[in-house]
């Protein structure tokens, strides 16, 4: 093969994994930010592994690269129902590396710089484990706060926000007019024990950290809900400014703190290496002691002055960086391993442990994810075994300490048949997993898809979490999906059905009250009405999660048109069929088990059955975000004060607008910063409006 050939097949090769490191890292970015609380699939690790796969590849090969890419982009975009905010300083989130790699590359930029700046101070703070926001001030006075979203447009959270008692709400007199003061909302873990205690009593299913916690409690549509959770916030930066107010970033912390903010005590000012380094083995020592969650330490050059001249590049800014910490790991013994039954009867072993502390949490069982898994680390009941977990990951076992093995252990076998129902369990060659056979007789299955269909993406019953499922199908009351919707005609007093059968009114069950039944029958009733891609989610269809249900809902529209395409594509032969498999993203596999689920008459009887009691809504097609730039062709050029060329670039793009690199007669805008040079001449010969960064900004934030 002749190197062009080879080049250009490599190149191909790197389009496709590029195409797909970039839906995978977006399907990750969308569990993680675009859930409350986050819903991670993956590791820290993991995500960090492909997010350096795609920035290399993007490295190498450049002709890709755009601004779309998650890797010019931060987070995931805000969720509707919040108004949007849009930065006027973005909110970018920093680069994960060692102190001694923030020295050196600042040392590598001060050469280039030729400045002869001598010490390179350096702050540490702890990386604190919440949810960051952007407070705005005007005239000394709170009129904003937002989320940071994907780092270029937030959620107004200002009301939320405002019930926060460490938030300040006015400014001293000595604060510049305009000031956004970044940082972070968390919750404390003291606070965090005492709100799992009272979810746990009303029978909501609590948060499983504090980050999640708050961030659930933040992004609360009605903000008397945020109001009654006890968030905090620890205020560590700022974005815009109309004066600056210090010379340094510790003399700017401890002006915060003057103006009223609380700013964490942990922080110092660092003049070595060895004393970051040092101060990082102390924090990572006592970060259990604290009573706010913290994932690592943050490093800023001191000088603000050093700060503006190390340039911002990219997603990360260069002055600053993150250390995060390593994985905790602790010794446990593994008491026995149970099976899971999951919602389509795949069997996945589950590790019991003897309950072990574990960054501020109990661990007590974490999952061996399958037989594979448990073979090859050979993983034995009574074995001692190391457990690990990063941040709010979720626990992992790790290995056998094998020294510490009793002599009396043998190897684990899988079984072959279904816990919960006896049927047979079938291992297809080349799967991981092995299923159970019991379809629709195995309990186990049917509780698990019961609660999928209530779950946060699908009918998000709220009062009806995984608990009161597992309560209502014991008692017989909830067995198939629309037995939900049953609920409040069984169980609200007097009804004539009650007095036919045994059953008690909810409000007089243990635990329940007028006002909780009331609650939960008002939940439901509010659930009648849902979009379809929910709906189709919601079903639990074997492959068909969120992504390829709005996509079956993109394409059938309606429920009825759905179901009825559905049904008559069974045959391979027809129209329907191909249409299905031709949908992107759909392949045979998908389809297919579609089609299982068509083909299964029970199935139909529930679709049915839901049908006369719910109202499933056509899908509306998402409207576009238009903008005042929308479609307007742009041109930037020279020095802009508050981004960088490219910054500005993304951000107009994401508003709709195309970006030039050069001046037209086509061209509606040249923003123009310091030093335009030759395109302002040109654009000015052209007639084209000439913008300064002020103005550009004035016009992206018109409504
Ligand atoms: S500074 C441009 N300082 O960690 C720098 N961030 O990627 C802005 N965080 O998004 C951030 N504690 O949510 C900074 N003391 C601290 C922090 C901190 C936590 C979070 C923040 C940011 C992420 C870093």
């Amino acid at each position: 093969m002749q190197l062009s050939q080879q080049n250009e097949l490599d190149k191909n090769i790197a389009e496709l994994r590029i195409n797909q490191l970039r839906q995978l890292i977006t399907h990750h970015n969308r569990l993680y930010y675009g859930h409350t609380p986050p819903q991670p699939e993956i590791e820290d690790f993991e995500y960090d592994e492909l997010f350096k796969e795609l920035q290399e590849l993007e490295t190498m090969f450049p002709e890709f690269q755009t601004p779309k890419s998650p890797t010019q982009t931060v987070g995931w975009q805000p969720s509707e129902g919040f108004k949007k905010v849009i930065h006027s300083v973005p909110m970018l989130s920093i680069e994960n590396k060692s102190a001694a790699k923030l020295i050196t590359e600042v040392r590598g930029i001060i050469k280039e710089l030729k400045d002869e700046s001598k010490d390179i101070d350096i702050v540490a703070e702890p990386k604190i484990d919440g949810l960051s926001c952007s407070i705005r001030y005007e005239k000394h006075q709170m009129v904003r706060a937002a989320t940071r979203g994907d780092g270029f447009e937030g959620e107004d959270v200002t009301e939320n926000v405002r019930s926060i008692p460490e938030v300040p709400k006015t400014l001293p007199s000595d604060a510049p007019e305009i000031v956004e003061i970044r940082g972070e909302v968390y919750m404390s873990n003291s606070d965090f024990k005492q709100f799992v205690l009272r979810q746990n009593e009303i029978g909501a299913s609590p948060p499983q950290n504090p980050r999640n916690a708050a961030a659930g409690s933040l992004r609360q549509l009605d903000a008397t809900v945020t109001a009654s959770r006890p968030l905090r916030f620890f205020a560590y930066a700022w974005g815009e400014l109309s004066s600056p107010f210090a010379e340094s970033q510790w003399d700017a912390l401890h002006t915060l703190r003057r103006w009223g903010f609380k700013v964490c005590d942990k922080i110092r000012l660092m003049h070595s290496l060895d004393e970051l380094n040092a101060y990082f083995e102390e924090m990572q020592e006592c970060r259990e002691d604290l009573d706010f969650t913290i994932d690592g330490i943050v490093y800023k050059l001191n000088s603000l002055s050093l700060q503006d001249r190390v340039r911002q590049i990219g997603r990360a800014p260069r002055w600053a960086a993150a250390q995060k910490f390593p994985p905790v790991k602790r010794e446990t013994v593994l008491l026995k391993i149970s099976i899971s039954v999951g919602r389509t009867g795949a069997l996945t072993p589950v590790a019991e442990l003897e309950p072990v502390r574990l960054l501020g949490t109990t661990v007590s069982n974490a999952t061996l994810h399958n037989q594979d898994e448990v073979e090859c680390k050979d993983f034995r009941i009574g074995d001692t075994v190391i457990v690990q977990r990063a941040g709010d990951v979720i626990p992992q076992v790790v290995s056998v300490v094998i020294n510490k093995r009793p002599p009396d252990c043998s190897p684990f076998v899988f079984p072959s048949f279904c816990p919960a129902c006896g049927s047979k369990a079938v291992r297809e060659p080349r799967e991981a997993v092995w299923k159970c056979t019991g379809g629709l007789t195995c309990p186990a299955q049917a509780l698990e898809r019961l609660k999928h269909f209530v779950s946060r993406d699908a009918f998000n019953i709220e009062g009806l979490g995984e608990k009161n499922i597992e309560l209502f199908y014991d008692k017989g009351l909830i067995t198939s999906p629309v037995d939900i919707f049953l609920l409040e005609e069984r169980l609200s007093p007097p009804t004539l059905w009650q007095q036919l059968t045994s059953y008690i009114p909810l409000q007089e069950w243990d635990g329940w009250g007028e006002l909780s039944a009331n609650n939960l029958f008002k939940a439901v009733r509010a659930r009648k009405m849902i979009p379809l891609d929910r709906f189709i989610y919601s079903l639990g269809i074997p492959q068909v999660g969120e992504i390829t249900a709005k996509l079956l809902a993109h394409n059938y529209i309606s429920f009825d048109n759905w179901q009825d395409t559905m049904c008559r594509a069974v045959a391979k032969d027809s129209e329907q069929y191909q249409q299905l498999i031709s949908i992107s993203g759909v392949g045979t596999v998908v389809a297919d088990e579609i089609l299982s689920f068509f083909a299964e008459g029970h199935n139909l009887q529930v679709l049915n059955s839901l049908r006369q009691h719910l109202t499933v809504e056509d899908y509306s097609k998402p409207v576009m975000m238009t903008s005042t730039i929308s479609g307007k062709i742009v041109v930037f050029t020279g020095e802009l004060e508050k981004r960088s060329r490219k910054e500005a670039k993304i951000e107009a793009e994401k508003l709709g607008a195309k970006v030039a690199s050069d001046v037209s007669a086509k061209t509606d805008y040249l923003v123009a910063g310091a030093d335009p040079g030759s395109k302002l001449r040109k654009a000015e010969a052209l007639e084209v409006t000439v913008l300064s960064e002020i103005e550009w900004e004035r016009l992206i934030n018109e409504k």
